[in-house]
C-alpha cells in the first residue's frame, strides 16, 4: 500500500507566525528520503498554508510523486498546467472550513469536473477526486474520467464507538470494491492516525493512504526531546 504524506501541517505552523520556518519543502525532502511515495500538498484559494512558492520548490526537489491537491477553478487548473503534479487531487474547497470537510459532490458539478480532468489529462496529469464512499458518486466520477478517486475517511474516524465504526469501515471496504470493479484507482485519506489507518489496511481494494495531521503532530513529539536537549546544549556553551 502506498502512503502519501500531507506536508500542509508544516506550513500551517510557518503561517502561524508569518516567518520562514518550518519549511514545508525541507518536510517534503525528509519525508520523500523515509519512505514517502508521494507528497501531498494543497494549494488553497487563500494561501491560508502552502504558498505558490512551496508548491515550485516541492516540484523540483521530491523524488516521489506531487499530489497537487485543489478545488476545480479556473487558477488552480492553469497553476497546476505550470507545476506539473504527477497527479491532482480535486476537492472542495469552503474559505470558512477549517480542513476539507466532505467529498465532492461530482453529481452537481459533473460537467465542470469533466472538463477539469480532460484538461489535466490533455497535459499528462492524472486526476483522482476526493469524494465520500457512496456509489453514485463513485459512478459518476469514473463516467466521467478519473483515473482514481481518493475515499474520505473523516466519517470512520470520527466514529466513537465499535459498531459505528464497523459500518464506517464496511462503507469504506464496499466503495473500495466498487470503484476498482470500475477500473478506478483507489486512495482514502483524512484523520488517520496511529490508531484507525491499521483497519484500513485489511480492505485490499485501497492502494494509497494520504495522512497529514497525525503524522506532523507525532514528528513534534518524537523530535522533541531532541530539540529541547540542542537549545539547552546551546545556552549551557
Ligand atoms: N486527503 C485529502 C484530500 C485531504 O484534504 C487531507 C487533509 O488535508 C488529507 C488527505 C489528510 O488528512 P489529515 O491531515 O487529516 O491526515
Amino acid at each position: 500500500m502506498k502512503l502519501g504524506i500531507n506536508v500542509d501541517h508544516i506550513a500551517t505552523l510557518r503561517q502561524a507566525r508569518g516567518g520562514v520556518e518550518p519549511d514545508p519543502v525541507a518536510a517534503a525532502i525528509l519525508a520523500d528520503q523515509s519512505g514517502a511515495d508521494s507528497i501531498v500538498c494543497h494549494l488553497r484559494e487563500d494561501r491560508r498554508h502552502i504558498q505558490d512558492r512551496d508548491l515550485e520548490l516541492i516540484r523540483k526537489v521530491i523524488h516521489s510523486r506531487l499530489n497537487m491537491e485543489m478545488a476545480a477553478t479556473q487558477e488552480m487548473i492553469e497553476k497546476a498546467l505550470l507545476i506539473q503534479p504527477e497527479i491532482c487531487t480535486i476537492v472542495p474547497e469552503k474559505r470558512e472550513e477549517r480542513t476539507t470537510e466532505s467529498g465532492l459532490d461530482v453529481l452537481a458539478h459533473s460537467a465542470k469536473l469533466k472538463d477539469a480532468i480532460e484538461t489535466l489529462n490533455s497535459s499528462g496529469i492524472e486526476v483522482s477526486l476526493f469524494i465520500d464512499p457512496d456509489l453514485a458518486v463513485i459512478k459518476e466520477s469514473a463516467r466521467i474520467g478519473a483515473q482514481a478517486v481518493e475515499l474520505h475517511t473523516g466519517s470512520y474516524a470520527e466514529t466513537k464507538d465499535e459498531a459505528s465504526r464497523e459500518i464506517a469501515l464496511d462503507d469504506l471496504a464496499g466503495a473500495a470494491i466498487a470503484a476498482e470493479k470500475m477500473g478506478l484507482f483507489v486512495a482514502a485519506g483524512h484523520g488517520l492516525n496511529y490508531h484507525n489507518t491499521m483497519d484500513v489496511t485489511t480492505i485490499a481494494e485501497i492502494k494509497e493512504l494520504n495522512i497529514g495531521h497525525s503524522v506532523i503532530s507525532r514528528a513534534a513529539f518524537v523530535g522533541l526531546t531532541k530539540a529541547v536537549e540542542d537549545m539547552r546544549y546551546l545556552i549551557d556553551r
